[in-house]
């Protein structure tokens, strides 16, 4: 059973704390994993965890990722990102030589990295813009370290491995030139102003707890961030049903698109 002041005490003190708004996220699943982390640390209540947990800024740090869970991998869902090759950017790049590009929740920066490689091998030599954000700080200087481990590699072709990354004691580390495409910065996506003039957005593995109403703010805030004619992708299992409300034509599955 769920003491509900005291949730409703611990989601008032991490919002301060972390800027994190639980009423934003789904609270059955929150609470579930919240109470699962509580349990396991030895604590009865949420703000008696909370208590422990500020003290000490690693606990801090590991509670954030494992409330954001930061799981990623390079080329995720292989067959949906190589549409971004055969399709996509092909029909972005009609419109404009130069893109402006979105990961957002990138985590561990795979994500934009891929991003990079593909963007260098179908324009050598042309410089686009991919910004990369996070809700999570640790996360985002992981990213900006660019260190992997095989299974986060896994599927990333070998060819790819061996151009974009140098093997440093068994683990592979991004190379500078792939580096120094990506524009990493903290963005909370339930709070923070959002740019606009994108071609592309990706948002994919990012709203899993959001709530429905989280959900419609966010994909009709990339809307208005989207250049008409951009696109929207989303993860695999992530489809927006009301794509047309929202002003949205479907390019593909998982891809939307802002009318021209
Ligand atoms: C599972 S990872 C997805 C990474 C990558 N997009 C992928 O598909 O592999 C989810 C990321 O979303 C981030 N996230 C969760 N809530 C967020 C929010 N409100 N604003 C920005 N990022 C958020 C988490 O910190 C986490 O790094």
């Amino acid at each position: 059973m769920i003491d509900e002041r005291d949730w409703v005490e611990f989601k008032r003190k991490l919002k301060i704390k972390t800027e994190i708004d639980l009423d934003l996220y789904k609270a059955p699943q929150m609470q579930r994993r919240i109470g699962n982390l509580m349990t396991r640390n030895g604590f009865d209540t949420y703000c008696a965890y909370f208590e422990h947990v500020v003290k000490n800024r690693d606990e801090l740090a590991s509670f954030i990722e494992y409330l954001t869970i930061n799981v990623s991998e390079f080329f995720r869902t292989p067959e949906k990102f190589s549409k971004l090759e055969t399709d996509v950017i092909p029909e972005l790049l009609k419109h404009s030589p130069k893109l402006n590009i979105w990961s957002a929740g990138c985590s561990i920066g795979a994500e934009p990295y891929s991003l990079a490689m593909i963007m260098k091998e179908m324009t050598p030599g042309r410089q686009h813009r991919i910004l990369a954000s996070d809700l999570d700080i640790e996360i985002l200087s992981k990213a900006k370290q660019g260190t992997y481990t095989a299974n986060e590699l896994k599927s990333i072709s070998p060819q790819r491995l061996a151009k974009y990354f140098d093997k440093v004691d068994g683990k592979y580390v991004v190379k500078d030139d792939i580096k120094s495409c990506i524009e990493f910065k903290r963005h909370n996506l339930l709070k923070d102003s959002f740019e606009t003039g994108f071609d592309l957005i990706l948002c994919r593995n990012v709203v899993i707890y959001f709530t429905e109403e989280a959900k419609d703010q966010l994909y009709a805030s990339f809307f208005r961030a989207l250049k008409p004619g951009g696109i929207l992708f989303v993860g695999a299992t992530e489809a927006i049903l009301n794509f047309r409300t929202m002003g949205y034509t479907s390019y593909q599955p998982f891809f939307y698109q802002k009318p021209i």
